[in-house]
């Protein structure tokens, strides 16, 4: 078959990119297929089975005939279970329809997004961030505004740097905690310093994307903006999904609560494109949210000790640098050391995108490199992978950085 005829694909479709993680991988794919023993610590999704219970009550739900289409944005029993867990695990109240539920959390964000921007209208996403938000952001027709953090600031957002952000155009913060790629966390007291900012331009909305909320390391307490600033809720919409808590990436089910008004509109989108998230994953859900959460706990402590190997091993890795996330599986990693040096190929490394292509065709390491997440020169590694394949690639990274001159 020949090339798609140009004039057929809309502009929208033009302003959407294929993510740094998702090109590493698609790479990673190809020279698998050559042979070649590709490590890629590029994934985004626990390398964990989803827990049987779950998998037990979506066989149930099959066999009992919940095989049909349900209500638009969630059945009433999900929507009970995502109120039930609002109010037990972050003490927010709220009722059936603050509540929407979608294919994943990505979809919700997109029914956010593509529901409330028109063209011209800003949304700040402090960098580095999960790519997405800006994609999306610019497929539904508004501008992303990026906000370089620094790190000695943990990469986190002051409120001197929301603020200098702000214009009358924004139209939504992205707040990510914890943050995919950095694994910042904002404590309470941090999430409190933003409010004033909030407080004084009452046109800016937020969306606090808490999908990785239970990976949270060094026994550190939870903060989301509803639940520190009540008075924000009327324009705070709180976004999770079972995902990452449950290793549940494969069943796409994400939810979020919010004003009531923009609910609905997410709703009315959702319904002309999938209409309900599968009625067998929200049962899966059900059972997750409603089910015993050790399993979450046991889980977040294996991923605590293999950031704690990994980070302990990439430091020691010379010209690179980086700090032990407090939250997520990721390490946020500085190549700026690796910038100027010189590969055996020849080649004068200038860009982490230069690092990571490298590293790739030299090393066989597939890493996404910090440019797609708004902030170089970095890459993320994902320690969502068994010990021991992380402790290969940190081989290869040391093997790496000895032939560079
Ligand atoms: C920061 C962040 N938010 C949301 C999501 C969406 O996850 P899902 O659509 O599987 O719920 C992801 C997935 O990688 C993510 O990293």
């Amino acid at each position: 078959m020949g090339q798609a005829d140009r004039l057929l694909l809309s502009s929208r479709i033009a302003r959407t990119r294929i993510s740094a993680s998702a090109a590493a991988a698609q790479r990673s794919r190809e020279l698998r297929a050559q042979g070649i023993d590709i490590i890629e610590l590029a994934q985004g999704e626990p390398d964990f089975n989803t827990p049987d219970h779950v998998i037990e009550a979506a066989t149930r739900a099959m066999r009992e005939g919940q095989t049909h289409y349900t209500q638009v944005d969630g059945t009433p029993a999900l929507k009970a279970a995502i109120i039930a867990k609002f109010r037990r695990e972050n003490g927010l109240e709220f009722k059936p329809e603050n509540v929407s539920a979608g294919a994943g959390g990505k979809q919700v964000l997109h029914n956010a997004l593509m529901a409330t921007l028109d063209p011209g209208d800003e949304v700040v996403i402090p960098a580095p961030s999960w790519v997405a938000y800006a994609d999306i952001a610019h497929y539904a027709g508004g501008t992303p505004v990026w906000v370089a953090t620094r790190p000695e600031d943990g990469f986190k957002l002051t409120a001197g740097q929301l603020e200098a952000a702000i214009t009358p155009r924004t139209k939504w913060l992205m707040l990510n905690s914890p943050s995919n790629p950095s694994g910042a966390v904002y404590s309470a007291t941090e999430l409190l310093a933003l409010v004033p900012v909030l407080e004084r331009h009452p046109h800016v909305w937020t969306i606090a994307d808490d999908i990785y909320e239970h990976v949270l390391f060094d026994g550190r307490r939870f903060a989301t903006l509803a639940g520190v600033a009540p008075q924000l809720t009327g324009r705070v919409l709180t976004v999770n999904g079972v995902s990452k808590t449950y290793a549940m990436t494969g069943w796409r089910l994400g939810y979020c609560a919010g004003p009531a008004e923009l609910v609905r509109a997410m709703a009315r989108l959702q319904a002309q494109s999938t209409l309900n998230p599968s009625s067998i994953s929200q049962a899966a859900a059900v059972a997750a949210l409603n089910g015993p959460q050790d399993i979450v706990h046991e889980r977040c402590a294996i991923f605590q000790a293999r950031r704690d190997a990994l980070v302990a091993r990439l430091k020691a890795v010379p010209g690179l640098a980086c700090e032990p996330p407090h939250g997520a599986f990721y390490v946020y990693v500085s190549c700026a050391g690796w910038l100027g040096r010189r590969t055996p190929q020849g080649k004068v490394l200038e860009t982490d995108a230069d690092v990571t292509g490298w590293l790739l065709d030299a090393a066989h390491l597939a890493l996404p490199n910090g440019a797609g997440y708004g902030l170089s020169p970095y890459f993320r590694v994902s320690f969502a992978a068994e010990q021991a394949q992380l402790e290969r690639a940190c081989e290869r990274l040391v093997a790496a950085a000895a032939t560079l001159s």
